[in-house]
């Protein structure tokens, strides 16, 4: 059986001195989970679900980081172009959520105004939804590694090779969870 890897072994860490063993996840928590919601924030960066964002026609001429963008330009953003720059991030193919806590330890946000990579985008027709993205996707990944313990099945490489083709992996991961909590933390889930 392969160890938890330290990320994984950091979050859990986290969510047992927020949350304890004894109950689940609960919204309220999520604002104490920074190195959970660091890690859904660099896998925004480092693996987005799609190549570019919705494309936006500019209405006016603009220069943006030195470029100039005239009046009726269809704009697309690249989203690996942004999350893996190496002028902005160091070392930027490597999953490294600590770059994302703040040095004075406030709330890490997944979204990211200054476009340094693209999670639900800013502006006028920035995400509508980020309040409720931001939320369901922090209790999705706290309550998976809080719920679960996460190995690779016996004799199962683990194969992380990307498909040539989209952003996705090229196969399927499959992954062995085991329940980890008492059982009546569970039972909870069906009340
Ligand atoms: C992890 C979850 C989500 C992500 C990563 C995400 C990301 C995005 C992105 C990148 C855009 C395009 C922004 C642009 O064009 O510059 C967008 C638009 C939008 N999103 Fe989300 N979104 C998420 C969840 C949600 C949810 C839960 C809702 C609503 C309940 C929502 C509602 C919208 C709407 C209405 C727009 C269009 C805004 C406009 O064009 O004015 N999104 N989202």
């Amino acid at each position: 059986m392969i160890k938890q890897p330290w990320i994984l072994k950091r979050a859990s860490e986290e969510l047992d001195i927020v949350v304890g063993r004894d109950r689940l996840v609960q919204e309220s928590d999520l604002k104490d989970l920074n190195y959970v919601k660091a890690c859904a924030r660099e896998s925004f960066r480092l693996h987005p679900v799609s190549p570019f964002n919705v494309p936006h026609v500019s209405t006016e001429d603009a220069t943006v980081g030195g470029y100039f963008i005239p009046k009726g330009s269809h704009v697309l953003l690249s989203r690996p172009g942004l999350g893996h720059n190496p002028r902005i991030w160091k070392e930027p193919l490597r999953f490294k959520p600590e770059r994302h806590l703040n040095s004075d330890g406030s709330e890490v946000v997944l979204t990211d105004s200054k476009l340094r990579m693209l999670s639900f985008s800013t502006g006028m027709r920035g995400c509508a939804g980020v309040l409720l993205g931001s939320t369901m996707t922090t209790m999705l990944l706290a309550r998976l590694i809080h719920g679960f313990t996460w190995n690779a099945p016996p004799d199962v490489p683990i194969d992380l090779t990307e498909s040539e083709s989209n952003l996705l992996l090229a196969k399927p991961l499959p992954a062995l969870a085991k329940l980890q909590l008492s059982e009546h933390v569970y039972q909870q889930l069906g009340n």
